[in-house]
């Protein structure tokens, strides 16, 4: 973990260099370069759910993109097990995600937080600043399901956790870096919604919290949109992370993942299965990058052509 540089210290760095590639005759060429290659060089994004799945990859390509990153998950595979029936991230696949974003010469900070939980909320946002002095990127990524999600398989509390998590949690995400959200000149809120906030997708309460964040998403974007503050959603689809194995009662990997490809590929328009994690994060980081200068309150879709099956 290396937390050395202050978010102004880069951005001179980043004015140095460029300064030093106009004495050599090749200034706007190369800032040019560095732009489109690296269009996310000194921003500061916070991650939340970075333990693994989306989150984790948002992360790598984040780095190769050139942010500096803030990465945050509960690091604890027990903690709502009795709950939702599977393990969460943990602390060593929260800890290999930091090494993979340092393997690209990335820079990250690991955050154990709860999203429920508003102080740890806010602390998780002043470690950030402190470190890199703001945020201008916050991925509200971190979600739950539940093995069991049909009518009758909820308990107030059961109904309560899947809430808390996917729609109190993105909620108080936001609200927690509002403040330095407000004082970047490029702030981005990327939150994942899913297919089953877009359409019914035979789950009760995740599609809910999945619609809901949807909505969220969408009255974020007005309240925010005049302090410059763009909100979109990315909704994927069924993608090889561990958390569709877990709804559908299977552990990662084979033989699932193959029922899964197989299954997927029956709803795809392209000809493709069970999605690349990559796929996804690549829209979350063009979401959160300069592509989105003039967009808000939209909703990524990323189900290999099942959008084009409905209305939305
Ligand atoms: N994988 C899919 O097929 C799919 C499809 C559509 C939408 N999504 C959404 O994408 C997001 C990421 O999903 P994924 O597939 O990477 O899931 P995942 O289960 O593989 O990873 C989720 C991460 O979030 C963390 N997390 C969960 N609750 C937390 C909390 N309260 N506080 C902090 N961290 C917490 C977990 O520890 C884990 O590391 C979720 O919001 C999910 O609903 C996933």
């Amino acid at each position: 973990m290396t937390v050395n540089h202050t978010r102004r210290g880069v951005l001179s760095a980043g004015a140095a260099l460029g300064a030093a590639g106009a004495a050599l005759g090749t200034g706007a060429a190369s800032a040019r370069r560095q732009t489109v290659e690296r269009p996310l060089e000194g921003r500061v994004a916070l991650i939340t759910g970075a333990a693994r799945g989306f989150g984790r990859e948002t992360a790598v390509q984040m780095a190769r993109q050139g942010a500096r990153l803030a990465l945050l998950d509960i690091a604890d595979a027990d903690a709502m097990r009795d709950e939702i029936g599977y393990p969460l991230g943990s602390r060593s696949e929260l800890d290999e995600t930091v090494s993979l974003v340092e393997a690209e010469g990335g820079e990250a900070l690991a955050i154990v937080a709860d999203v429920r939980d508003r102080d740890a909320m806010a602390d998780a946002v002043t470690q950030a600043t402190a470190a890199y002095g703001g945020v201008d990127i916050v991925v509200a990524n971190a979600g739950i399901v539940v093995s069991q999600d049909g009518l009758g398989d909820y308990t107030p509390e059961r109904w309560h956790t899947l809430m808390s998590v996917n729609v109190y949690g993105v909620m108080n995400t936001v609200e927690a870096a509002l403040e330095p959200l407000r004082a970047s000149d490029h702030a981005r809120v990327v939150i994942l919604s899913s297919r089953a906030g877009r359409a019914g997708a035979g789950v009760v309460g995740y599609g809910v919290s999945k619609w809901a964040v949807t909505g969220l998403m969408k009255n974020l974007a007005q309240q925010l949109g005049a302090d410059g503050i763009r909100v979109n959603a990315v909704a994927p689809g069924m993608a090889d992370t561990p958390m569709p194995y877990y709804m559908l009662g299977n552990e990662p990997g084979e033989p699932a993942r193959s029922q899964m490809d197989e299954d997927q590929r029956g709803r795809s328009v392209l000809p493709m299965g069970l999605l690349d994690p990559a796929d996804v994060a690549r829209v979350i980081v063009m979401a959160a990058g300069p592509a989105t200068e003039a967009v808000s309150g939209t909703t990524f879709d990323v189900n290999a052509g099942s959008s084009a099956n409905s209305l939305d």
